[in-house]
């Protein structure tokens, strides 16, 4: 049986990466899925990769008119949204004494602002339905401690973590379960980029770094993003109805908590 049979989902970040693998995931779970980017184009090549029941819808998680945009155009096409994934965000790197003020405001709007605003918009948009739903917030296991080059980006994964715990106390009355993913290194375009950061930093060749953190990692490699979509569909699906404000590592044994 399909688990997200007739659920309409929005994800945001879905044209790459992970969001993309959970689109084509939900949409193998019965689901239909607007993959919302701020790369309209690659939002589209995913969609008709995918299949009829995904569609693209333009979206910045900074720009507060993109996001009451893209809810109203879920509605118009799904009747409703049933599931929000909080998924796009940014990575930088730097030591504390070259974080710039640029960096740091761009990470936090688009991490930490962007997470809170389409949550709550989405949350607007389940409210006045009267069905409830289901939000899941991407985390990160740079959310559960620092990391001497990943200030800024640690601290907008803790905030994810935190936000996700007072929304999800805070939702539950109106039947819609917040909760969060803290994956751990997965491989891809992301990680392509942090790998070439590190080079920068810690004097290594291309390919070096995600080496070692793939080897370091319990589980011995890094994720791909069809290691996360197990999760994904579940905390969308109504098995998990009883479970709210958590944030789950699916890490390879990288975090226990
Ligand atoms: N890849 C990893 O190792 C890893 C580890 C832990 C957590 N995560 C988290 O998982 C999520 C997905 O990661 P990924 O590896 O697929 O990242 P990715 O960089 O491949 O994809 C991010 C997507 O977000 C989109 N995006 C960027 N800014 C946006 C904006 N303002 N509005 C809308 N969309 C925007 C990008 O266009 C891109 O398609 C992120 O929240 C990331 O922090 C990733």
């Amino acid at each position: 049986m399909m688990r997200l049979e007739g659920k309409s989902a929005l994800i945001t970040g879905a044209a790459r990466g992970i969001g993309k693998a959970f689109a084509a995931r939900y949409v193998a779970e019965g689901a239909t899925v607007a993959i919302a980017d701020i790369n309209l184009k690659g939002a589209e090549a995913a969609a008709a990769e995918i299949g009829p029941a995904a569609y693209a819808v333009p979206l910045d998680v900074t720009d507060q008119a993109s996001i009451d945009a893209a809810m109203a155009t879920v509605e118009e096409k799904t009747g409703g949204l049933d599931i929000l994934v909080n998924n796009a965000a940014l990575f930088d790197l730097a030591p504390i004494v070259e974080i710039s003020r640029e960096s740091y405001q761009r990470l936090f709007d688009i991490n930490v602002s962007g997470t809170l605003f389409t949550m709550q918009a989405a949350a607007r948009s389940m409210i006045r339905r009267g069905k409830g739903g289901k939000i899941i917030n991407m985390a990160s296991q740079a959310g559960r401690r620092g990391e001497p080059l990943v200030a800024v980006y640690c601290a907008t994964k803790a905030a994810v973590i935190s936000l996700t715990q007072s929304a999800g106390l805070n939702l539950i009355e109106h039947g819609i379960n917040v909760n969060a993913i803290a994956p751990g290194v997965v491989d891809g375009e992301h990680w392509d980029g942090v790998d070439a950061l590190f080079a920068k930093y810690e004097g290594l060749v291309p390919g070096e770094k995600k080496a070692a953190v793939g080897a370091s990692v319990p589980a011995g490699r890094m994720a791909t993003a069809d290691d996360l979509t197990g999760m994904a569909v579940f905390l969308a699906s109504s098995e998990a109805d009883y479970i709210l404000a958590q944030t789950y590592n699916v890490d390879g044994g990288n975090w226990m908590s």
